[in-house]
């Protein structure tokens, strides 16, 4: 029997830091999670008091963003694209990211990740705000970009290359992958020959050969059906447990976002902010059967009021 659900739904203020409850402990693996569900409040208090934080704090936070924003430009015009987003990912923790299309997640992931920059606040990796963050995160875009003229073995190896590491041992590290990610066999094909869920998994595969303390997957099966999205996220909770990272993944698949993570934020229409994180207490290791649970279903009710609530008449196509 599940313990008694606090299944509150807290509003994140449109200005605050982003920081977690002070009891909230970083996650764990194996077991020692309660049952109930909750959603995590970022209350004015913190807010005015995340500039004051001890540094030993501030390790815990793989990712950490403050009042970041984005604007870009679109025919002379100012485009606002990120409003203030506050968000982070404690260390070893999954979060997902849920918004309307548009809305900037990939920007937010393209910031993380070092291929842009902030127009103004702040964004920390591991407590270090001044570093360099190109290529110290893995990143899996919302393209595949494999290149064409590749193998599905020579693109997996892309980014170990790119770390120095030489072609034959990388080969020999991505070889004992293969089979993990459904690719025994073609590891000779090239691209276009592949499913589209065999390019995202190729895709997957050289992300995760990087082997960095942080992966960042923008829609990573979205070119999956329903069936092998099922397989591959209790695939992916495996790994992800076996592999002790960081994950934040955008997604639009509000079970699987709930399925896969610690926490899960929506975000506003555009400009993207912040509107609601919600914590996901489910005890792991989760069966597909959790989907059936009254706390699941809790969490899911929650977050979709929140999204249907960005649906604009002006976003269809
Ligand atoms: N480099 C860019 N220059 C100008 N506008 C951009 C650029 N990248 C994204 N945008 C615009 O920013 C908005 C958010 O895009 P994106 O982050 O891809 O949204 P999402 O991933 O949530 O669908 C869109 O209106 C998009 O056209
Ligand atoms: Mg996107």
């Amino acid at each position: 029997m599940l313990s008694t659900p606090k299944n509150l739904i807290w509003v994140i203020p449109a200005e605050g830091c982003g920081s977690v409850h002070r009891d909230k402990q970083p996650p764990t693996r194996t077991g020692g999670r309660s049952s109930c569900v909750s959603m995590l409040a970022v209350d004015k208090t913190e807010e005015r008091s995340c500039g004051r934080e001890a540094a030993s704090d501030s390790a815990r936070y793989a990712i950490r963003t403050d009042g970041l924003s984005k604007t870009f430009e679109r025919d002379g015009q100012p485009l606002p694209t990120l409003n203030s987003v506050n968000f982070h990912a404690l260390d070893g923790e999954f979060v997902s990211i849920i918004g309307p299309s548009g809305c900037g997640k990939s920007t937010l992931l393209n910031i993380i990740a070092g291929l842009d920059e902030p127009t103004s606040g702040s964004l920390s990796l591991y407590g270090r705000q001044d570093t360099t963050r190109l290529g110290s995160v893995g990143y899996m875009q919302q393209k595949d970009l494999l290149l064409p003229w590749r193998s599905v073995l020579d693109n997996a190896i892309l980014g170990l290359e790119l770390q120095g590491i030489p072609k034959h041992e990388a080969k020999v590290r991505a070889q004992e992958h293969l089979g993990r990610f459904g690719l025994e066999g073609f590891e000779k094909s090239y691209p276009h020959s592949l499913s589209g869920g065999m390019r995202q998994r190729a895709a997957f595969l050289r992300t995760v050969l990087a082997d960095q303390e942080v992966f960042l997957l923008d829609e990573p099966f979205g070119a999956l059906d329903a069936l092998n999205r099922t397989r591959i996220h209790q695939w992916l909770t495996g790994l992800w447990e076996s592999m002790q990272k960081t994950i934040v993944m955008v997604t639009h698949d509000v079970d699987e976002a709930i399925f896969l993570s610690d926490r899960v934020y929506v975000m506003t229409a555009r400009p993207g902010a912040m509107k609601m994180v919600s914590d996901v207490e489910i005890p792991r290791p989760r069966s597909m059967d959790v989907i059936a649970t009254r706390d699941f279903m809790d969490i899911k009710s929650a977050l979709l009021k929140s999204i249907r609530e960005e649906d604009h008449l002006e976003d269809l196509p």
